[in-house]
């Protein structure tokens, strides 16, 4: 109800916006969902700072009411296969943006990752989209923002890009996002993610992470399917309720600043997650030898050298490197040295913590 539109109080006949909105890693992952992207767990992530869609949106009223209009373009080439996702996603938030079915939108997108590097697109693409359209409504709506209102468009933009893609929700803001009610985190909510609100301490900020892009295939399933085999799956009630102990345990670790107890629940979480993969019925595994290549060299070098080093996967079989700021250059010098040649034509992504999405001026209006 709180994200119905209020009025309109503006006629507008078209109109471009532009935003960019980051990736997101997750820490304490998301995986399983109830009707509606609701999720059976709480989760948590980094925003990413250099992984982003940019996504331009122009809209013009059109004269026929029935049905959506739209095209969308990635890297200026127009891309049919996008339309079914955005359809959905059209159909889904109708309700709370009546104004869709007036204007044809051109949807122009283009990634600072590349297309095809397994770095799922889905959270920043459509938290970029979510973003846009909440722009419109407050042109629309006549809006100033004050504080107050800022919130509350964050929060509509974050619970309009859940129902475009669950974990795009984390994607608005920075740097550690909340995702799923949660007892210990007030303010936690299924619908939307919010700022993580507690104590985080300084060796938490501007984590670095390199995704190493062990393959860069399609996956061959898709991550809509992996949730909902945790319907009927043997561990899934057990998995659901580590989430929320974990998430408790990260609050004090997040204060102290323990890296070491960080590790454990981060690389613990990652292969958690692979491990229901492997045990759905049907069963299939992400993960590819490479993968397992690179995880063991992270644990050999930390073993010998006592770095700060770990890894966490998404639903892939890329890895993410994650250590502390002050390691940055001898990490990345291991990473050069041995992890590089795991990865497919030795491509790798250097990024870190960043701070959300960003509106974008544009220039000709
Ligand atoms: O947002 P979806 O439906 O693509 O799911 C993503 C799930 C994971 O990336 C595997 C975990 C997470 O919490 O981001």
């Amino acid at each position: 109800m709180d994200f119905k539109l209020k009025s309109v109080t503006k006629q507008i006949e078209r109109g471009t916006i532009s935003w960019s909105s980051p990736s997101n890693i997750a820490l304490v992952k998301y995986w399983g969902k109830k009707d509606n992207q609701i999720p059976e767990n709480p989760s948590i992530s980094f925003t990413l700072d250099h992984c982003k869609t940019i996504t331009t949106l122009s809209f013009s009223k059109k004269e026929t009411l029935d049905d959506f209009s739209f095209d969308v373009f990635l890297e200026g080439e127009l891309k049919e296969s996008f339309k079914p996702k955005i359809a959905t996603f059209f159909k889904r938030i109708e309700v709370y943006m009546p104004f869709l079915k007036d204007y044809h939108f051109k949807i122009e997108t283009s990634n600072t990752f590349p297309h095809s590097s397994g770095i799922a697109s889905s959270a920043s693409g459509m938290s970029a989209l979510a973003l846009c359209l909440v722009s419109i409504e407050m042109e629309l709506s006549d809006v100033t923002l004050s504080a107050v209102e800022r919130s509350y468009y964050n929060k509509k933009a974050s619970f309009l890009a859940r129902l475009g893609s669950g974990s795009a929700c984390r994607s608005i803001e920075g740097d550690l996002i909340v995702w799923g009610t949660h007892k210990d985190i007030e303010g936690s909510s299924d619908l939307f993610g919010v700022k993580y609100p507690y104590e985080v301490h300084q060796n938490f900020k501007n984590y670095q992470d390199t995704i190493l892009l062990v393959d860069k295939g399609e996956k061959q399933v898709s991550s809509t399917v992996g949730h909902n085999l945790m319907h009927d799956h043997p561990y899934a009630e057990r998995r659901f309720k580590q989430a929320h102990e974990n998430l408790s345990t990260l609050i004090g670790i997040f204060k102290t600043g323990d890296v070491d107890a960080f590790i454990k629940i981060v690389e613990s979480e990652a292969l958690t997650l692979h491990a229901m993969m492997m045990t759905s019925m049907p069963y299939f595994i992400l993960m590819k030898p490479n993968t397992l290549e690179i995880i063991n060299k992270i644990w050999a070098y930390r073993n010998k050298t006592n770095s700060k080093v770990c890894f966490t996967l998404d639903a892939g079989a890329n890895v993410h490197v994650l250590y502390p700021e002050n390691e940055k250059d001898i990490v990345l010098e291991f990473i050069k040295t041995e992890l590089v040649a795991y990865c497919q034509n030795g491509h790798y992504i250097c990024d870190q913590i960043g701070f959300g999405a960003q509106q974008l001026v544009i220039e000709d209006q």
